[in-house]
């Protein structure tokens, strides 16, 4: 059935054209163009400082667009839209309050969700008994969690994840993943960058592979793994340094 609703939400496809940003002398991004066309799970891979966190900030309309354009679904970014993305950033920032306040606090603004619905969600991400903790005291793994779940109250129909696995152990990288398949699965578009190349593997659909600030290439995960057309891509994934 056609749904009204969820169809003017949509915010795909993003249409990125002629991005680049400069800080001060430096070209952070250069020149990015690129379609996110579906609602599906899309990785970015590169070195460090490659630009790959800086891309995510621009996409969520952290970091102005200057140069270039960023299209959802044919709009430039509002408030409206904004309220539809979530990005988790590469490290958690939270608020000095308990797990369960700095979930409220996002709670309070958007008034939608009941207590009960939060502990739900504690509970996907493993943190329900720590609900009364001060947030600061949960160990890196755990406040990564933290910021996942948070990102999720807003059920945000773009989520940008930063590294969102980096310090996590096994038993919580596996949770992790299986609550971004199954976002995806309930029709968020989802793009998330990873140093973990098994990670690319198992939920990207599309590989985008930064270096220096620039995209080289945007290719189909399976063929991406198989043979990437650049030479860059080829050393990267082979743990070669790249000049
Ligand atoms: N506020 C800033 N001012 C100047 N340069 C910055 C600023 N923020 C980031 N950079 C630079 O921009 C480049 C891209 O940074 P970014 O954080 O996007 O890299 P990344 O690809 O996410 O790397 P990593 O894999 O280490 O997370 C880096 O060289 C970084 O030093
Ligand atoms: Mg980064």
């Amino acid at each position: 059935m056609f749904d009204i609703q969820k169809e003017s939400k949509s915010l795909t496809p993003i249409v990125i054209s002629n991005l680049s940003l400069l800080l001060g002398k430096t070209k952070i991004l250069d020149n990015i163009n690129c379609k996110i066309n579906n609602k599906s799970i899309f990785a970015i891979l590169g070195p460090n400082g490659a630009g790959k966190s800086m891309f995510l900030k621009t996409i969520n309309g952290l970091v102005g667009v200057k140069s270039g354009k960023i299209n959802f679904n044919s709009r430039e970014i509002n408030e409206y839209i904004r309220k539809e993305i979530a990005l988790v950033f590469q490290k958690p920032i939270l608020l000095r309050r308990s797990v369960l306040e700095n979930m409220q606090f996002v709670l309070e603004k958007k008034n939608k969700l009941s207590n009960f619905e939060i502990m739900k969600l504690l509970q996907r991400v493993g943190l329900d008994t720590f609900k009364d903790k001060p947030a600061r005291l949960l160990s890196g793994g755990e406040q990564q969690r933290l910021s996942l779940a948070r990102a999720l109250l807003i059920n945000p129909s773009l989520l940008l994840l930063d590294e969102p696995t980096a310090n996590l152990d096994p038993y919580s990288l596996n949770l992790i993943e299986e609550i971004i398949l199954d976002e995806n699965k309930k029709g968020k578009t989802i793009i998330l960058t990873t140093h973990d190349m098994g990670q690319a593997k198992r939920l990207a659909k599309e590989i985008l592979f930064f270096n220096k600030g620039r995209l080289l290439e945007q290719t189909k995960a399976i063929n991406f793994f198989k043979k990437p057309k650049t030479k860059e891509a080829q050393s990267y994934i082979n743990g070669k340094i790249l000049l």
